[in-house]
């Protein structure tokens, strides 16, 4: 038998990303219409205790080691806090991380912390009040802020805030962003939008490239890569320095730069999704799905939902494609994905 989540391209799955909703409470130009999406019927969602079961099986039998639960937004979902525990507490204990708009949080933070949450990524692409209610369509940036604050307090550290470029709405607040982040001591990464929009708006030629946001921030910051082993992770990170400051002057911080368009990563990709309905995309952008969810309630033992999942992932095509021709969009944009 294949040890762990192998694929045909000799990449290993160590890390779960589990979308636990397709819901969300704010509508980004860049994710969801603004009507928002024929959202799933709860009965399909996975309950707690199947979520817990996949998660027992990937991390005790398939070598999976990090979890992180994304959506949609997981926070919408009654039950996280439970099944934060629950997985927490398996014997073969991944590291626990979460990928949220934080709407909510600070009413959460404390009791997320205590089930074993380790670490939170906060998506916020601005810090203008204006500039955020016209990406995400909604005026809640005083509660993401919040979410922000309390997650420090609650003793969760190390959160990172991603924020999506987008032409000609925030792609100039960039060093606000990055200052905000720094002075709050979290590492803000700058991600290349994706073709994963409802509206298909996405449109590679008005796109911020890796490399002009490297410009960009180069006008004010001396950049030096960081020199830490990146580890499959998506972001290239940089210690930064104000311009003309002294080498070895102490750095103001870590940014990052997720350049999943330009320059992709998935050669050396460790990534599994469960979708909220309990299949397994190998990809981001792969066309098939492989249902667990099904089988499970019919009665199908862990081996033999171990054996759908390794099939599934052996399938895992070599990346993206979105730089051949003939790339087709997946259907489902990233709320329905799970990020
Ligand atoms: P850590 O590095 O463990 O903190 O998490 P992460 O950066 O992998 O997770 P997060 O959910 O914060 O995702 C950050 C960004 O990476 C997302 O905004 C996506 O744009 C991008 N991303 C996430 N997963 C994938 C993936 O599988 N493929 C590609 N190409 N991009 C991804
Ligand atoms: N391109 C790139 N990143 C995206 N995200 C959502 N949609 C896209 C897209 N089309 C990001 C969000 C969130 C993360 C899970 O995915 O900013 O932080
Ligand atoms: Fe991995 Fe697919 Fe993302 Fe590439 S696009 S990094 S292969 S999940």
């Amino acid at each position: 038998a294949v040890p762990g989540l192998l694929d045909s391209y000799g990449r290993v799955a160590t890390d779960l990303r589990i979308s636990l909703t397709d819901k969300c409470n704010l509508r980004c130009t860049y994710c969801m219409p603004a009507e928002g999406l024929p959202f799933l019927p709860t009965p399909k969602l996975m309950q707690r205790d199947e979520i817990v079961r996949l998660a027992r099986l990937a991390t005790e039998r398939l070598g999976v080691r990090q979890v992180r639960f994304t959506g949609g937004e997981p926070l919408l979902r009654g039950d996280l806090v439970d099944i934060i525990r629950d997985v927490s507490a398996l014997d073969a204990r991944p590291e626990v991380s979460l990928t949220t708009n934080a709407i909510g949080l600070a009413g959460r933070a404390t009791a997320l912390a205590d089930a074993g949450l380790d670490r939170v990524n906060v998506s916020l692409d601005s810090i203008c009040a204006e500039t955020f209610a016209t990406i995400t369509r909604r005026p809640f940036l005083t509660k993401v802020l919040a979410g922000i604050d309390a997650l420090g307090a609650a003793g969760i550290h190390h959160t990172k805030i991603n924020a999506v470029l987008i032409p000609g709405i925030n792609d100039t607040e960039g060093p606000e962003l990055l200052e905000w982040a720094l002075a709050g001591g979290h590492q803000l990464r700058f991600i290349e939008q994706m073709p994963l929009d409802a509206d298909h708006i996405w449109d590679r030629d008005v796109m911020i490239t890796a490399e002009e946001m490297r410009r960009r921030l180069s006008e004010r910051y001396d950049l030096t890569p960081d020199e830490a082993p990146r580890d499959g992770a998506p972001a290239e990170l940089y210690q930064v320095r104000l311009r003309g400051a002294a080498a070895d002057s102490p750095s103001l911080g870590t940014v990052g730069i997720i350049a999943s368009v330009t320059e992709a990563f998935c050669e050396d990709c460790r990534r599994t999704r469960l979708t909220a309905e309990g299949a397994v995309r190998s990809c981001l952008f792969s066309h098939v799905e492989t249902d667990l969810l099904g089988p499970m309630r019919a009665g199908a033992d862990d081996d033999t939902v171990a054996d759908l999942w390794r099939a599934a992932m052996w399938a895992k095509p070599s990346g993206h494609g979105m730089n051949q021709a003939g790339f087709q969009q997946p259907d489902r944009p990233m709320s329905a994905i799970g990020g």
